[in-house]
C-alpha cells in the first residue's frame, strides 16, 4: 500500500490496494485505519463501483447509520445525492428538494453531528458525475485548532454547542426539512472539540448544523460560531478540493475535517452513493458529551 499526500494539512491518496482487500482482510483494513486517523482524508481511485464492497468496506470501521428519514434512501446504509428524481429518472427541476439538499450540502460541514451518535467517517463514491464543477472541498479541523488563539482553545474545551439538521436546512430553505424529518433528528450537544483517542490530537468540532452554545447568549454564541467558521474555511490554502473521477471513493474522518460539495451545472446529471459510519466509545465519543443535558 502507497500513501501520497494531497495536501500539507488534509488528505492522502492510497494506491496498491482495493477497497474488497480492506472489505476481505484485516491486516489491510489495520494498515487502512492507520493512514486514517493520520490525514483525516483518503482517496481511493479506480474503484469498482459495488455496492457491498462499500458496505464491506465501511462496515471494517463501525456500525453504519441508516439514511435520513425522508431522503432517498431512507432506511437502507446508502445515503443518495443526486439531481436524478428518484421517481421520474429526470433531471430535477430549480427549488425541487433534492436540488435544494445538494445546496445544503454546499455549506461548510462535516456529517451527522446533530445525530444521537455522531459520525467517525463518511464514504462517497462517485457513480455519475458532471463534466465540470460537483467538486468537493475539504479542510482539517485540526489545522483550524492549531491557528486559534490558546485563551479561546482553553475556553473552546469546556464549551458544548447544539447542533440541529433542520438548522442547516433552513439556510437554504424554511421549508427544506419536513416536520417528519426535524421529528426524527432532534438536535445534539456535542463538545466543541474532539480529541482523537488513537493519537491525541484535537480538532474543532463545529459544523453548518451548529446554532447555539451551552450558556451562551444567542448573538454572542452566533457571532462565535460564525468567526470560528471564518478562520476554519475563509482561506482557500487550507483546502484540499477533491476533482471527481469515475471510480473514486473518498473517505473522511467527521470527527477531525469539514467538506463542502461545490455547485455544477444542473442540466448535467449527478449520482453519488454514502455510506456513514457511527462513531463508537473508542472513537472518542465518550468525551463529546456535556456533563448533564440543561435543555
Ligand atoms: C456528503 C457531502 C458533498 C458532495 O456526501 O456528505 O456533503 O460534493 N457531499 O456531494
Ligand atoms: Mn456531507
Amino acid at each position: 500500500m502507497q500513501i501520497i499526500p494531497l495536501h500539507p494539512e488534509v488528505g492522502a491518496e492510497i494506491r496498491g490496494l482495493s477497497m474488497a482487500e480492506v472489505a476481505q482482510d484485516e491486516s489491510a483494513y489495520k494498515a487502512v485505519r492507520q493512514a486514517f486517523e493520520e490525514y483525516s482524508v483518503l482517496v481511493f481511485r479506480n474503484q469498482p463501483t459495488d455496492d457491498a464492497v462499500q458496505v464491506g468496506f465501511s462496515r471494517r470501521f463501525g456500525n453504519l447509520e441508516t439514511a435520513k428519514v425522508g431522503s432517498i434512501g431512507e432506511g437502507t446504509p446508502f445515503s443518495i445525492l443526486t439531481n436524478i428524481d428518484k421517481d421520474t429518472q429526470q433531471l430535477v427541476p430549480p427549488g425541487h428538494k433534492e436540488a435544494l439538499r445538494a445546496k445544503a450540502n454546499q455549506l461548510w460541514h462535516t456529517d451527522s453531528s446533530f445525530r444521537q451518535t455522531p459520525a467517525l467517517a463518511s464514504l462517497l463514491s462517485a457513480r455519475t458525475i458532471p463534466g465540470e464543477g460537483g467538486e468537493t472541498e475539504f479542510i482539517s479541523q485540526r489545522a483550524t485548532w492549531l491557528r486559534l488563539p490558546e485563551s479561546l482553545k482553553k475556553q473552546l474545551e469546556k464549551s458544548f454547542a447544539w447542533h440541529s439538521y433542520g438548522h442547516s436546512r433552513a439556510k437554504i430553505d424554511p421549508s427544506l426539512a419536513s416536520q417528519r424529518e426535524k421529528d426524527a433528528l432532534p438536535p445534539a450537544c456535542w463538545r466543541m472539540c474532539w480529541q482523537n483517542p488513537a493519537n491525541g490530537r484535537v480538532a474543532l468540532y463545529i459544523a453548518s448544523h451548529t446554532y447555539a452554545i451551552e450558556g451562551m447568549p444567542d448573538p454572542e454564541a452566533l457571532a462565535l460560531i460564525d468567526e470560528l467558521m471564518h478562520i476554519a474555511t475563509a482561506d482557500p490554502a487550507h483546502r484540499y478540493e477533491h476533482v471527481w473521477q469515475n471510480g473514486d471513493f473518498v473517505m473522511w474522518d467527521n470527527r477531525a475535517s469539514m467538506h463542502r460539495g461545490r455547485p455544477w451545472a444542473m442540466n448535467k446529471p449527478r449520482y453519488m452513493i454514502r455510506t456513514t459510519i457511527s462513531a463508537s466509545e473508542e472513537d472518542g465519543v465518550a468525551a463529546l458529551r456535556p456533563p448533564a443535558k440543561t435543555h
